[in-house]
């Protein structure tokens, strides 16, 4: 399993269950990350998307405690046991973390790759991550030029666990 997210400075990642920024390049490069796959995502991150449904052309398995919980173009798990379980009938690699906070925080050591959209900027967030630069068992692989959009420059920068 891999994970994608966006953080600014402070490793904040959302604001009121939404993005921190706009980011049009940052958008295609998650759709390029995320087509044709598995991407797993908490219940909240799910209620932000548009119209609160799966993303399209790809397996949305969401987690809620919920059990009576439905959601367009989604699997529905209501425990950790049952997300692996569900996990389990899909090859690792093609399985993608894709929020929020509660998940990538529970998660991230369970990735190989974490893809980190770096915002250069502080967005006042209300929802963080762990510092992914102060984990030892990950090490920083790759790092794009910088790119700016709607006033936010950001990198693109890509951390593999060490072997
Ligand atoms: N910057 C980015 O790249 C990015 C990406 C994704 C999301 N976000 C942002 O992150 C924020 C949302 O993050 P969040 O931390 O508030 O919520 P979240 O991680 O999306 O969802 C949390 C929910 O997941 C369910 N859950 C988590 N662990 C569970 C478990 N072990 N068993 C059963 N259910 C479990 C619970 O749902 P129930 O309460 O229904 O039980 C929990 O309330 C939003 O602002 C969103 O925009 C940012």
């Amino acid at each position: 399993m891999d994970l994608i997210v966006a953080a600014d400075k402070s490793w904040g990642i959302g604001k009121d269950n939404g993005l921190l920024a706009s980011l049009p390049t940052d958008m295609k490069y998650f759709k390029e990350h995320t087509m044709g796959k598995v991407v797993v995502m908490g219940r909240k991150t799910l209620e932000s998307l548009p119209g609160k449904k799966g993303l399209p052309k790809r397996t949305n398995i969401v987690l809620t405690t919920n059990p009576d919980y439905e959601a367009e173009r989604c699997i529905i798990v209501n425990s950790e046991d049952e997300l692996f379980e569900k996990l389990s009938e899909y090859d690792p690699e093609e399985v993608m973390l894709i929020g929020g906070g509660a998940m990538y925080n529970k998660y991230y050591k369970l990735c190989d790759k974490l893809y980190v959209t770096k915002m250069d900027a502080e967005l006042g967030a209300d929802t963080f991550i762990a510092n992914f630069d102060e984990d030892p068992d990950f090490e920083i692989v790759s790092e794009s030029e910088p790119v700016t959009e709607n006033g936010v420059t950001f990198r693109f920068t890509v951390y593999e666990k060490k072997k």
